[in-house]
């Protein structure tokens, strides 16, 4: 017969194996959930629905990953920037990127990624384009046509992440 003892120690040795919070030190800054990490003080099952909606929107062309590799969607495509830290950045602003003839033409021009402009990109990207480049001719690689609240959702998500260290 196995002594008590014995059992708990089993047990615990088994949910630290099975926790992948316990398992991982590093993640101080967010919570992982197979895969998935959430910001500070949720819990796997408090997504954020700015956060939910970039999962189910925009994860295949798209990821959201910090410089440590904190990857805040799951399976994020690589057709389009990452957007994570899109707040401190220009459009057309992402290094690793590979943009179009118009996102490289407004990086010229240094407009910041702040909610408003990033509302009129989501919203109304050609108006966006056609007023920052009026005489210019462009192309696009995606047409982002999203509705307002969605898109604010989806920037108070991404401005909400912890800055990475
Ligand atoms: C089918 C692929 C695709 C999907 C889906 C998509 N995007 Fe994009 N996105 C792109 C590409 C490609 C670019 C680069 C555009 C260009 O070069 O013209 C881009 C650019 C952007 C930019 C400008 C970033 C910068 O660095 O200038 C933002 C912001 C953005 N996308 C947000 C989103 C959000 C939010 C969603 C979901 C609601 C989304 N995108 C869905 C492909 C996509």
């Amino acid at each position: 017969m196995i002594k008590p003892v014995l059992i708990s120690v089993l047990t615990a040795s088994l949910m630290s194996i099975s926790d992948p919070v316990a398992a991982n030190d590093d993640l101080d800054l967010v919570t992982k959930c197979s895969g998935f990490f959430v910001i500070p003080g949720a819990s796997c099952k408090e997504i954020p629905r700015g956060q939910d909606i970039l999962q189910n929107n925009c994860v295949s062309c798209h990821s959201v990953i910090d410089a440590n590799g904190n990857n805040f969607l799951r399976h994020g495509g690589r057709a389009g920037p990452n957007l994570y830290g899109i707040q401190y950045r220009v459009f057309g602003g992402a290094e690793e990127a590979r943009y179009s003839s118009g996102l490289k033409m407004l990086k010229e021009k240094n407009i910041p990624v702040t909610s408003e402009n990033f509302l009129k990109y989501m919203t109304d990207m050609k108006g966006f384009l056609d007023e920052e480049l009026p005489d210019a001719t462009y192309s696009v690689k995606h047409k982002h046509r999203r509705n307002k609240s969605i898109t604010e959702d989806i920037y108070q998500f991404l401005i909400s992440l912890p800055e990475d260290g």
